[in-house]
């Protein structure tokens, strides 16, 4: 995964540097390092050399080091915080890595499949490898291609063209007068520009407190950066034009703003995202979706294809798909779904969910549906992102910036967009006045969530108690049936990934055909409760781990006669279809609590980054 950043302008570069670093340290946290062109210019008016500060651990090992003194005052830099793939955390794994000369830099997201092959090549042409890292071999292949024909740009690009695999890098030399050369396949990109200043980064929120204004960078593309010109081009160095674009996002909402967390603050900022979502779609009672050229009618099937959280997402919505479309919907993991040669062709809507836009396994997913000629919509939060440039369609959830690598705000967001879609598709094929009454009242429950998610997060006393009860537990379960099922899945993957306790989502009717085996006195069942018509059946299920000595409590918007729970944790009255919204926001609450009562990093667990830009 990784993250990088670069500036190159008229203001110093090593504030920009960290503070870019430890926004992006959610995608991976290993190690860090940066690389600057010092200022003593010389004779020919260009930079000298390169200076690198890099350690392992985190950024604040660099933000403290007195080697930052040495490079204050430079004005073009580049860094990287590592999320370690080949080569275990260390100093000399840490990027950035330079060439046997020391004259080329370079820091790398991504992964070059065919680097022993390459670290061969350099061998047999005498040069030296230091670090265990695929990178290594990228300011040396460079450097051989500079050797042969003085052509910096052309030395890149024959290098970008011998590597496999994905790849966003930026080169910084002081081979070359001023700038920053930068180039991108399948790890993402970014350029934000400012008045005789240019910033770089994986993702917008890094560089967001500068400016608003974006290039998203494509595969194969290779850029050159001055302070005052961007020039950018396609792998045979052919130039191109690109578009640049104004993020809607303020700056203030990628920061804490007195939060102690940032997934606390992304927790209580639903009501506020769900709104702004809803806003944007479902004016009075009019849905405008940018859908017109589909034609629903010839759609026999849809897929909606994700990883994780958004995977989840797409688990719950499939029930009011299923239910208003009338179209038989399967949900797949963008993993499995890209190997297994699914079944689909141009009447079939693949739906992919992603927040980052840049889930590697995701982006796959969507390029073998396009191959197979199936219509594909994209429910993306970042703006420009590749799933939502390369899809034919793209449906932008309006959750603003997450940076905790749990996922809470989009999770919601992806759901409330996700059943607005469901209903605008519902009424383009809406066969009689019954459907469509039911499509209204929907659409007006709908506009309820905000203050509906509002009144939930008034659970938030209650739950911090329960987390006190359960932080210590080995195993903790979570069993619903339908559309609760979901939930059960994204609120056990909330727990899990945040406090590190084994968890399971199950559907509760299952539970009896093996893993009941593992309930004994004690251990804690969370069971959701939303769905009316299978109430009943639940609360059975209920009853026979409670026999078995489980700790059980309640979560439902349904009055249920107290039998033995610990807790009954009462939400809001909503419409079965809409009420996931509302029940994940006590169990994001309850892990966020859990993880806090054991001293942990809420906002960046162990083992896990943020966007998962690798297979
Ligand atoms: O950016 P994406 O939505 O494509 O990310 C997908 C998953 O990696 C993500 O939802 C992950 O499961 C979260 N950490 C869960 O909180």
């Amino acid at each position: 995964m990784c993250g990088i950043v670069g500036y190159i302008g008229k203001n110093k570069a090593v504030p920009v540097l960290i503070n870019g670093l430890l926004s992006l340290e959610y995608r991976g946290y290993d190690s860090a390092g940066i690389a600057v062109l010092n200022n003593n210019k010389g004779n020919n008016n260009t930079y000298e050399e390169i200076e690198v500060i890099k350690d392992k651990g985190r950024v604040k090992n660099i933000q403290n080091s007195k080697k930052l003194i040495n490079v204050e005052d430079s004005n073009i830099g580049i860094a990287h915080t590592r999320w370690a793939t080949h080569g275990k955390p260390s100093k000399e794994n840490a990027h950035p890595h330079l060439d046997n000369s020391k004259k080329i830099a370079v820091v790398h997201n991504g992964i070059i499949e065919n680097y022993s092959e390459i670290r061969n090549f350099l061998y047999q042409n005498g040069y030296e490898l230091y670090s265990e890292t695929d990178t290594e071999v990228i300011p040396n292949l460079i450097h051989y291609y500079y050797n042969k024909n003085k052509d910096v740009l052309k030395a890149v690009s024959l290098a970008l063209k011998k590597l496999k695999g994905s790849y966003a890098i930026e080169v910084i030399s002081p081979i070359f007068n001023d700038e920053i050369i930068v180039a991108k396949k399948e790890s993402p990109l970014v350029i934000g520009v400012g008045k005789n200043e240019k910033y770089i980064a994986s993702d917008i929120p890094a560089i967001l407190k500068y400016t608003k204004d974006f290039y998203f960078m494509d595969d194969n593309e290779i850029a050159v950066i001055k302070e005052d010109t961007i020039r950018f081009y396609d792998d045979d160095l052919k130039e191109k034009n690109k578009e640049l674009k104004n993020i809607g996002w303020d700056a203030e909402a990628s920061e804490k703003n007195g939060y102690e967390d940032y997934m606390l603050k992304e927790i209580y900022e639903q009501p506020k995202a769900i709104f702004e979502t809803i806003g944007t779609t479902l004016n009075g009672r009019k849905i405008d979706l940018p859908l017109e050229e589909i034609d629903f009618g010839k759609i026999n099937k849809i897929y909606i294809v994700a990883c994780g959280t958004a995977m989840h997402a797409g688990m719950v919505a499939k029930y009011s798909i299923e239910k208003y479309c009338k179209i038989s919907t399967e949900v797949d993991m963008a993993s499995e779904f890209r190997y297994r040669n699914p079944i689909i062709d141009e009447n079939t809507l693949c739906i992919f969910i992603s927040q980052s836009g840049e889930t590697a396994d995701t982006i796959a997913a969507l390029k073998l549906a396009k191959e197979k000629h199936s219509k594909t919509l994209s429910i993306v939060n970042v703006v420009g992102s590749t799933i939502s440039r390369i899809s034919d369609f793209v449906l932008y959830t309006h959750a603003g910036p997450e940076v905790a690598v749990a996922s809470t705000k989009a999770y919601t967001c992806q759901l409330t967009l996700l059943n607005i879609a469901a209903l605008y598709i519902a009424e383009k094929i809406a066969k009689n006045e019954k459907d469509l009454k039911e499509i209204e009242k929907v659409k007006e429950e709908i506009k309820l969530l905000p203050n509906k998610v509002k009144e939930t997060l008034n659970t938030n006393q209650m739950i911090k108690k329960l987390a006190q009860k359960f932080y210590n537990s080995k195993d903790i379960f979570y069993i619903g049936r339908n559309i609760d099922y979901g939930a059960c899945l994204e609120a056990s993957l909330k727990l899990k990934e945040i406090s590190y306790i084994h968890s399971e989502g199950y559907a509760a009717g299952e539970l009896k055909h093996g893993p009941i085996a593992l309930i004994e006195k004690g251990v804690p069942v969370i069971g959701i409760i939303t769905e009316e018509s299978l109430a009943l059946k639940t609360i059975s299920n209920i009853q026979e781990v409670i026999t078995r000595g489980a700790d059980v409590v309640i979560v439902t918007n349904k009055k249920i006669e107290d039998k033995n729970y610990m807790e009954v944790i009462k939400i809001p009255e909503c419409i079965s279809y809409l009420s996931p919204i509302l029940s994940i926001i006590p169990m994001q609450l309850l892990a966020y609590y859990i993880a806090k009562n054991k001293e942990l990093d809420v906002d960046k667990p162990r083992n896990l980054a943020k966007s998962v830009t690798v297979e």
